[in-house]
């Protein structure tokens, strides 16, 4: 029997720094939509006939194909949403990380920018396990492009849903936008509950 995946409530409450709250509300609903439908999907994977699994058409094949963009769309959204809200001022054992595997805060910041404006899903500041260093990765959707062995800290959504809102097509300003409302002490508690350093 799947677990059942329950949704997180929204730590934000009003408007952040350059992202209205409207815009916040409406993409937690997109989130909302992937809780139920990793839900739905495992529970009919439970039930579907694997004897009739094939790699062109298969409800089988379908419902796993999906299984990972559902499971990704909610881990991803769930970090994001957890790591907003905060003032932006970079400090802690995470912004030491940085310095140590980007030289400083403006070189990740400007290597996680061009990432962002390129991406066609998300950036995601990610702590390698294989080299035990940090890597700005992008994918293209929540399940194309992510890096395995590898622990998510800072997740930026680039879909247009995430700025449409606010910024039009002024992606760019979105971005300056999301780095003005980290919250470094999430991101810092996101680190030592995977005990990296
Ligand atoms: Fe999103």
């Amino acid at each position: 029997m799947a677990k059942e995946i329950i949704v997180k409530p929204l730590g934000i409450t009003a408007d952040l720094n350059g992202i209205t709250f409207k815009a916040v509300l409406e993409h937690f609903k997109l989130y909302e939509g992937y809780i139920k439908k990793i839900n739905e999907i495992r529970t009919k994977i439970e039930t579907v006939d694997k004897q009739l699994a094939n790699a062109t058409y298969s409800e089988i094949g379908e419902l796993k194909r999906q299984e990972s963009f559902a499971a990704d769309g909610v881990k991803l959204h769930e970090i994001y949403f957890s790591i907003l809200g905060g003032n932006g001022e970079s400090s802690g054992k995470v912004a030491q990380l940085i310095n140590r595997d980007f030289g400083s805060l403006e070189n990740w910041m400007a290597d996680m920018t061009a990432a962002g404006l390129s991406a066609r899903g998300w950036v995601i500041l990610s702590y390698d396990l294989a080299d035990k260093s940090l890597h700005n990765y992008s994918a293209d959707a929540h399940n194309v492009g992510l890096v395995v062995g590898t622990i998510p800290l800072i997740t930026l959504d680039v879909y247009e849903h995430a700025y449409f809102m606010d910024y039009g097509v002024n992606r760019k300003g979105y971005i300056e936008a999301f780095f003005k409302n980290l919250n470094w002490k999430k991101i810092d508690e996101i680190a030592e509950e995977h005990k990296i350093q």
